[in-house]
C-alpha cells in the first residue's frame, strides 16, 4: 500500500492512480470535450503519438496540465483550431517514396487506360503536394483530362494551401529529385512559376482537382473512385479507427479497384485482409478482389 492509497470502509484498498493512468484520464476528458463541442474526433487516434502532440502543444501554448489546457480549447477558438493543426501532423512532400510513384506509373496507369473515366481520391493530401504529383503523371501519362482527383483532408489550413498550390522554392530541389526517381520524363520546373521564396504550380494542374473538407473518423462515402491513396494517415489511428476507414474505402473503391498505403502501413492484420490482392507488397498498393 502506498501513502495514496485509499481505504475503504470493508478494509479493501483502492490504489492510487498512477500517473499515466491520471494523464490517461485527462486526454480521455479533453478529447471527449473536443468532439462534443467541435465534432472532431480524435477518440481513437493512437495514444502514444497522441499524447507526445498533446504535451508538444501544452508546452506551446505556455500551460502546465491537460486539463488547462482543456479548459483553454474549450473556451478559444483559435486555441482549438492551433490544436488540430498540431494532431494533424501535415508533413508531406512531392512524390513522396519515388519507387511508389514509379510503380504506379508502370503497373496501375495501364490498368486505368483502359477505363473510360478515372476516379482517384486522396484521403489525407495535408497540403496538397501527393495531389500535384498524380496530377502531373496523369498529364505526363495522357490521362488527366478523363481523371477527376477528389482532394480531401480534415485540416482545412492545409487544404486552403493545396488549393493554391503554392510552396516554398527550397523544397523544389528535393521534388525534382524524387520526380525524376518517379520517372517524370519532363523538365519538372515546366510544371511551376517561380516568384521570390515561392512556386507556384500551373493552374492547368488543378483543373480537374476537387478539394473538400472530410474526416475520416466522422464523415461517410461519398463516391465510387478507381483508386484511393491515404498514405501515413492511419498511422495514427488505432486498430479500431483503422478498420472503420478500412471499412469506408472497401465501400468507395470500384470492383478491381487500388488501394495505395503509406510504406509503413499495411492491409494486413485488418478486418479486410481478405478483400485484397497485393499489385505490389512493397509498394503497399492493393487491389480490391471482393
Ligand atoms: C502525414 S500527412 C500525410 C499526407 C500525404 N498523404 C502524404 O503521405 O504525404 C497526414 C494527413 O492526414 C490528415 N488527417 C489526420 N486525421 C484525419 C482524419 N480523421 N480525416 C482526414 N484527414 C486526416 C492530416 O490532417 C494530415 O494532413
Amino acid at each position: 500500500m502506498t501513502p495514496k492509497d485509499w481505504v475503504e470502509g470493508d478494509g479493501s484498498i483502492v490504489p492510487a492512480a498512477n500517473d499515466d493512468e491520471r494523464e490517461t484520464i485527462e486526454i480521455e476528458l479533453l478529447l471527449e470535450g473536443i468532439h462534443r463541442l467541435y465534432g472532431y474526433d480524435f477518440r481513437n487516434y493512437a495514444l502514444p503519438s497522441l499524447k507526445r502532440r498533446i504535451f508538444h502543444h501544452i508546452h506551446a501554448e505556455n500551460l502546465q496540465t491537460i486539463s488547462g489546457l482543456q479548459e483553454k480549447v474549450l473556451h478559444d477558438r483559435a486555441c482549438f483550431d492551433r490544436l488540430v493543426l498540431n494532431l494533424s501532423i501535415p508533413v508531406t512532400e512531392m512524390f513522396r517514396d519515388p519507387s511508389l510513384f514509379k510503380m504506379f506509373r508502370e503497373k496501375v496507369i495501364p490498368i486505368l487506360r483502359t477505363y473510360p473515366y478515372i476516379r482517384i481520391w486522396h484521403a489525407g493530401c495535408s497540403t496538397g503536394e501527393e495531389v500535384y504529383s498524380m496530377a502531373i503523371m496523369l498529364h505526363e501519362e495522357g490521362l488527366y483530362d478523363k481523371a477527376r482527383i477528389y482532394a480531401t483532408d480534415m485540416n482545412d489550413r492545409s487544404l486552403q494551401q493545396a488549393k493554391e498550390g503554392v510552396y516554398g522554392i527550397e523544397r523544389m530541389q528535393l521534388y525534382t529529385k524524387n520526380y525524376l526517381e518517379a520517372g517524370g520524363t519532363q523538365s519538372f520546373s515546366e510544371y511551376y512559376t517561380a516568384r521570390y521564396n515561392s512556386v507556384m504550380f500551373h493552374p492547368f494542374l488543378r483543373k480537374n482537382i476537387i478539394f473538400a473538407e472530410h474526416n475520416l473518423a466522422t464523415d461517410r462515402s461519398f463516391n465510387e473512385f478507381n483508386v484511393i491513396f491515404c498514405r501515413n494517415v492511419m498511422i495514427y489511428f488505432n486498430d479500431e479507427l483503422r478498420n472503420h476507414v478500412h471499412g469506408l474505402f472497401h465501400e468507395s473503391l470500384s470492383h478491381f479497384g487500388v488501394l495505395v498505403l503509406g510504406s509503413k502501413e499495411s492491409i494486413q492484420f485488418t478486418d479486410y485482409s481478405h478483400c485484397y490482392e497485393p499489385l505490389d507488397r512493397n509498394e503497399k498498393v492493393y487491389r480490391k478482389i471482393k
